[in-house]
């Protein structure tokens, strides 16, 4: 199996323009690369239910707060094809910055509310180039559906309430987060942790599903939960956390009191590598 790799805006509308006027279903799986079975759910996925899957990989230099970040970021694009090529992936769309921000861009995407707490009190300026790149793939590809990991969960919920707020005609596919055998979410962040970082990285998910295990045995004051959870990173120095909160699953508010269903989502750091997490917590018998 191979994919069409197509660098330019012109070129993959063009390759899409027959496939529309075929009636088939587009889905488009936007990446930054460094491509893990993380992104390959979402392949799976956009296959199993779109006539054409298109991957785009462009690491957006508009969404990284920090210059080193940016840098570090690792870009595998020889093996990322290779990858997209095996999940079925019809088009390869892989821009370059120059084809992407052809002039100095001017206009930005700016979702209020939903970015004030989490990643976005830490990341100045990490969704407004979030969602700006986002609704650029959008209109470039023009799909029918999208596929987002819920592992972002706060980015789903920027993008979801964008493509609502400008009557983008597209549906906005969540894909469950996929863990290794120790419950790491797969990120493309983790090979960037030396051997020892790796071996510590699970407390994140450990300090989370404390929290979904006292929210569904019925607590209810979330910071005691909060406090609670924050315990299982006592006695390692080698973790800074950024945060950790609970909040609810829509507008990504702090919630005082737990009555419905809230997602508890962190941040921490090991060494030089920022690593983020979140879960849904049902408290028991709830049907909201
Ligand atoms: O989740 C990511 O990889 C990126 O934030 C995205 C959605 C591809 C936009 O650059």
């Amino acid at each position: 199996m191979s994919a069409q790799v197509v660098q330019s805006v012109a070129e993959v509308q063009r390759a899409l323009d027959g496939i529309r006027a075929a009636g088939r279903v587009i889905g488009l799986v936007p990446t930054m690369g460094a491509l893990h079975a993380g992104h390959g759910r979402l392949m799976e996925v956009a296959r199993s239910e779109c006539g054409c899957v298109v991957a785009s990989i462009f690491v957006n230099r508009i969404q990284f707060d920090r210059a080193d970040d940016y840098d570090r970021y690792p870009r595998t694009l020889t093996p990322d094809v290779e990858f997209c090529a095996e999940r079925g992936v019809d088009i390869v769309f892989a821009p370059s910055v120059e084809e992407m921000y052809a002039r100095p861009q001017r206009a930005f995407v700016e979702v209020e509310r939903l970015t004030e707490h989490l990643c976005g009190r830490f990341r100045p300026g990490h969704f407004r180039g979030v969602a700006t790149v986002v609704l650029k793939l959008l209109n470039i590809v023009r799909p029918g559906r999208a596929y987002f990991g819920e592992k972002d969960a706060q980015q789903l919920a920027v993008i979801r309430r964008m493509v609502a707020d400008f009557n983008v005609p597209v549906e906005i596919v969540e894909v469950p987060t996929v863990r290794d055998a120790d419950g790491l979410a797969l990120s493309s962040r983790n090979q960037l942790l030396s051997v020892e970082e790796r071996r510590i990285a699970p407390v994140l998910i450990r300090a989370l599903r404390t929290a979904q295990g006292l929210v569904a045995a019925g607590a209810t004051d979330a910071d005691a939960v909060r406090c609670e959870a924050a315990r299982v990173f006592e006695g390692r120095p080698e973790v800074r956390v950024e945060y950790l909160e609970i909040v609810d699953p829509e507008e990504m508010q702090p919630v005082a009191r737990i009555e419905g269903r809230v997602r508890i989502a962190g941040a921490i750091w090991i060494g030089k590598t920022r690593l983020i997490d979140n879960l849904l917590c049902v408290p028991a018998g709830s049907s909201r």
